[in-house]
């Protein structure tokens, strides 16, 4: 029985992935920042949710304290999920400081504050899996997302460096690159054949999160995908409207 903590649980993806961790009689601590969805959230998890925590990921300096909490309530992590995110209006954030800091707080800042804590546990107990649900818009600036992808991208970076600085004592750390879900943060995407769902995204994390640490693509087929297009010369990418387009 593992000791899992989702952050970010009222995610429509992170919620897929409580519940299959409930079914398999896992033990687990959920945060989210709305009342009514971590409360439904809890509710359909039953005795399998041992606690929950209300709270905006973006008040970093509270973020330490409440891994705490959760520590307290499991007992250990095995298994520490952070899965919040904010799309936020790319053209907005090119007119608004405001706006594009929002972006950076909720995809990076909050990231790295609460890595912090949960790095240092997983650390102190020699096991564990820590992941963040990273994005393929991390992997090249492109005008219809780079706020976002920006910080996507450091939050990727920074856990390489985390998973070199753990892997000595015993601790996986998952870089989750996520292609497009359809989820309440793409609803008013026009839908291709590249999207995946909630429910197939949340399956392949959890079988991922039982394996070896590592940067994984979800789904797969991303993988050839993104190798063509993080390495195609800047010069012809910027003529390709499909990839460079807003
Ligand atoms: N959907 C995609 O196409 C896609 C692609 C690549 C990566 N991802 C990443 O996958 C993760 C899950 O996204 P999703 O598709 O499941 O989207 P979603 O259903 O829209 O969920 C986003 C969640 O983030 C939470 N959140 C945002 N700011 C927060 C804050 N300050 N404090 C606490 N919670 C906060 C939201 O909370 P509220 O419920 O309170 O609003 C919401 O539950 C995100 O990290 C996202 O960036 C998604």
């Amino acid at each position: 029985m593992a000791n899992v903590l989702i952050l970010g649980a009222t995610s429509a993806i992170a919620q897929e992935v409580a519940k299959r961790y409930a079914e398999r009689g896992d033990r687990l601590f959920v945060v989210g920042r709305n009342p009514a969805k971590l409360a439904a959230l809890v509710s359909g998890l039953g005795p399998s949710c041992v606690g929950s925590l209300v709270a905006d990921l973006d008040d970093t300096d509270a973020n330490a304290r409440r891994v705490d909490e959760a520590l307290d309530a499991l007992g250990s992590i095995d298994v520490g999920l952070v899965a919040h995110g904010l799309l936020g209006d790319q053209l907005e954030t090119e007119r608004s400081w405001d706006s594009a800091e929002a972006v950076l707080r909720t995809n990076l800042l909050s990231v790295v504050s609460l890595v912090i804590p949960l790095a240092n546990a997983l650390e102190e107990q020699g096991r564990g899996h820590l992941a963040v649900m990273s994005s393929v818009a991390g992997e090249r600036g492109r005008p219809r997302n780079y706020t976002y992808g920006a910080a996507k991208g450091a939050s990727t970076l920074y856990l390489q460096g985390v998973r070199s600085r753990l892997w000595a004592a015993g601790v996986e750390v998952h870089t989750l690159k996520l292609g497009p879900v359809d989820t309440p943060m793409t609803e008013t995407h026009p839908k291709n054949a590249l999207f995946a769902t909630a429910e197939g995204v949340a399956s392949s994390i959890v079988r991922l999160l039982d394996g070896p640490g590592g940067e994984a693509y979800v789904p797969k087929y991303w993988a050839p995908i993104m190798g063509v297009v993080r390495n195609l010369p800047e010069p012809l990418f910027q003529r390709l409207k499909f990839l460079s387009g807003r």
